[in-house]
């Protein structure tokens, strides 16, 4: 029996129904696809950590990492990309040769520590503290360029971004990615902040982040064949919980430099500078007391602008710099003398007009 004309309209019209919900199921996908910030989130750090993991040699395709191992990926640092190495660091001799002998040689060498049946083993967790600007984060750094363990640089941030997903999945990732591409060193600059927040806040997510760091941590000394280290840097030793501290027996106090460390500092910022030939080099060391790798830094940069300006005011005319003589090499700028660290900024020894129409 043929079907009617109005069972005809009715299959006609149920196909379209189902059509049109199946074209708008897609649309909707397709639009919130685009929306969702999750995802372009993730793919971020997909390409971030491949583009990371491609400057070690590492094919994220052979990998086989999940998907919070590669939001974790992307902050594996390669010793490329960093210019510091020790030889930059000034002062720090004694401890960066014992970084070298209790961290580095353990951790990228253990068969040399094998017969000591695990009592000289790669300490778990190392921390540099002192006051700021004194080279804990340049240690650091040069650990990663020197090393040649795969140094994860971990920003707390990342752990708690809400749109990478959940924080103890991220910190689980953590330790797993370690594992695959030990021997890794895990560092946490102002390792302070994140374990204050510890006490006072309130936040679930952020104590059981923490409560699955310190597990995963405490899984590192259960098997001798981890090779992860986790290295913290502190300006704020005091305000580390007592849990974290135990995690790591291994300290290293970076103080202010003493006379020595600034005479060394001092000559490894002024060593491509023309000094003076009567340049007092001890009188230098004796007046910059109490200052630290950073300010010393800026002291060299501030003494070294001096020269350049008083040359400006000299032969610079109307704001017009002469740039055949400069392309030629010509400018003559006298050599650097002690005296130039003392002078202040604003001092204008030639009357001054130059900062004096800046200022008005
Ligand atoms: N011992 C040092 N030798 C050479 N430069 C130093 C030293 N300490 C600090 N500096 C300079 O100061 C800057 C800041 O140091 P940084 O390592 O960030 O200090 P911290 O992490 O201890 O606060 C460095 O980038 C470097 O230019
Ligand atoms: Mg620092």
């Amino acid at each position: 029996m043929a079907p009617s004309a109005q069972t005809k309209k009715l299959i006609l019209d149920g196909s379209l129904f189902v059509l049109s919900q199946v074209a708008f199921y897609y649309a909707f996908k397709v639009i919130m696809n685009q929306v969702d910030p999750a995802k372009t989130k993730r793919k971020e750090a997909k390409n971030k950590s491949k583009e990371a993991l491609g400057k070690l040699g590492i094919d994220l395709s052979t990998l086989d990492l999940n998907e919070h191992e590669e939001v974790i990926a992307s902050e594996v640092v390669s010793a490329d990309e960093i210019q510091v190495t020790f030889k930059d660091v000034g002062g720090l001799d004694p401890i960066i040769s014992q970084l070298r002998e209790a961290v580095i040689f353990p951790l990228c060498y253990p068969q040399l520590f094998e017969s000591s049946a695990g009592l000289f083993g790669a300490p778990k967790g190392v921390l540099l503290y002192g006051p700021p600007g004194c080279g804990k984060t340049m240690l650091a750094k040069a650990l990663a360029k020197e090393s040649g363990a795969t140094f994860i640089n971990m920003k707390v941030s990342t752990l708690t971004d809400k749109w990478f997903g959940e924080s103890n999945k991220l910190v689980a990732a953590l330790f797993s990615l370690a594992r695959k591409l030990q021997p890794s060193i895990i560092f946490i600059d102002e390792i302070d902040s994140f374990l204050r927040e510890r006490s006072r806040t309130d936040h679930e997510v952020t104590g059981m982040m923490k409560a699955e760091f310190m597990s995963m941590w405490d899984g590192l000394t259960t098997t001798n064949d981890t090779r992860i280290l986790v290295l913290g840097a502190t300006n704020r030793p005091n305000d580390i919980d007592s849990a974290i501290l135990r995690r790591m027996p291994k300290r290293f106090a970076i103080r202010l430099p003493d006379a020595q460390q600034r005479r060394n500092i001092l000559q490894l910022m002024l060593k491509d500078i023309k000094v003076d030939k009567n340049f007092d080099f001890e009188a230098l060391v004796r007046k910059t007391d109490g200052l630290s790798g950073s300010d010393l830094k800026e002291a060299c940069r501030n003494a070294a602008m001096v020269p350049v300006r008083e040359y400006m005011r000299q032969n610079v005319t109307g704001g017009q710099i002469d740039v055949e003589k400069m392309n030629a090499g010509k400018f003559n700028i006298r050599p650097l003398r002690v005296t130039d660290f003392f002078v202040s900024d604003y001092a204008t020894p030639n009357g001054g007009s130059m900062e004096q129409e800046g200022l008005d």
